[in-house]
């Protein structure tokens, strides 16, 4: 039987993969975070505590359970916290991610790890896989420096970013879209930017594309997003349609209105054709993974 071992169980991304994997017999599966607690209950699913900055736990840990594959969910992903924490951030985004490499290559194991779009400047997207990465703050740095410490050990690996990740779970940090929803339903104003541009990822598929990879034993670097390229500001009106909220509330504004810590890639997005090809994957649009996550906020009594 396969094993497979999360990190991040507990975030947005790590809880749908655990919820897809968990529940399949021919895995082996075990899920861990920083977190003593993990948000399903553990008698259901498999938990250890696992803090990956802690390289002397990681390399106990994988050498213990002797993964076939490790998937890296967990980060640092507040990019404005990370601009002015940065010593916390290169601990979680880099060291972190250089002690599963090393834990990897001990084992065999192929390391599946998520990046994003803020590794680019924004300049001139929608990005394919070849694109010249430049990032501008210092998150979209570390996520760089974690692909180049993959990238520069000889071990099997699979670089999935990603952007403008959205979706439900239990205690998951407000996400835009969540944030756009749960604002409007309360009946607040929000202003929200018309010139950043990408194409907002269900995080469905996300986890999807990452156990193809698994599955397909496909490697090197591959870009995930939804079907449609558009700025925050629509992304927000199409939310207020799909869920029957007040547009009205949604304030359209420039990035050079707001006070951001780090600075933001303005014209993202990716272009996903070879994971469409090599994963076989379609991705979502935005009006399907937003009407996918109004179904599963009204089946956990939060509609
Ligand atoms: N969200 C987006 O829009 C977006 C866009 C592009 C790419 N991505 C990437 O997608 C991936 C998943 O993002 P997400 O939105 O699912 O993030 P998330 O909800 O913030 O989940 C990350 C999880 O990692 C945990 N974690 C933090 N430090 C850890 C450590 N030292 N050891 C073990 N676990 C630790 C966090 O715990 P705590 O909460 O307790 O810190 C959290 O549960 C990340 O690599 C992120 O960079 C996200």
């Amino acid at each position: 039987m396969k094993r497979i071992l999360i990190c991040g169980a507990n975030g947005l991304l790590g809880q749908r993969l655990s919820l897809m994997l968990s529940t399949q017999s021919d895995y082996e599966v075990l899920n861990t975070s920083v977190e003593r607690s993990y948000v399903y209950d553990n008698k259901l699913f498999d938990y250890n505590q696992l803090d990956i900055t802690n390289r002397s736990d990681v390399k106990s840990l994988i050498s213990s359970f002797q993964p076939n594959v490790i998937m890296n969910a967990a980060a640092a992903t507040n990019v404005d916290w990370c601009e002015s924490n940065r010593e916390e951030t290169w601990k979680i985004n880099v060291t972190a991610v250089e002690n599963l490499v090393e834990a990897s290559r001990k084992v065999g194991a192929q390391l599946i790890h998520v990046s994003t779009d803020y590794v680019f400047d924004g300049k001139n997207g929608p990005y394919d896989e070849t694109a010249k990465p430049n990032p501008l703050g210092y998150y979209g740095k570390t996520k760089l420096a974690s692909e180049n410490a993959i990238r520069s050990e000889a071990i099997r690996h699979t670089i999935i970013r990603t952007i403008v990740l959205y979706g439900s779970g239990i205690r998951v940090k407000a996400n835009f879209a969540l944030w756009v929803v749960n604002s409007l339903k309360v009946g607040k104003q929000i202003t929200v930017v018309d010139d950043q541009i990408g194409n907002p990822t269900f995080v469905g598929d996300l986890a999807m594309a990452m156990i193809k990879a698994f599955e397909l034993n496909r490697e090197g670097i591959f870009h995930i997003g939804g079907g449609d390229q558009l700025s925050r500001y629509d992304f927000a009106i199409q939310a207020a349609e799909v869920f029957n909220l007040d547009a009205s509330l949604i304030m359209r504004i420039k990035t050079s209105d707001l006070i951001q810590t780090s600075p933001r890639p303005m014209i993202s997005g990716f272009i996903t054709l070879k994971a469409e090809t090599q994963l076989g994957m379609r991705f979502l649009n935005v009006k399907e993974g937003l009407t996918l996550l109004k179904h599963e906020l009204q089946s956990n009594g939060n509609n």
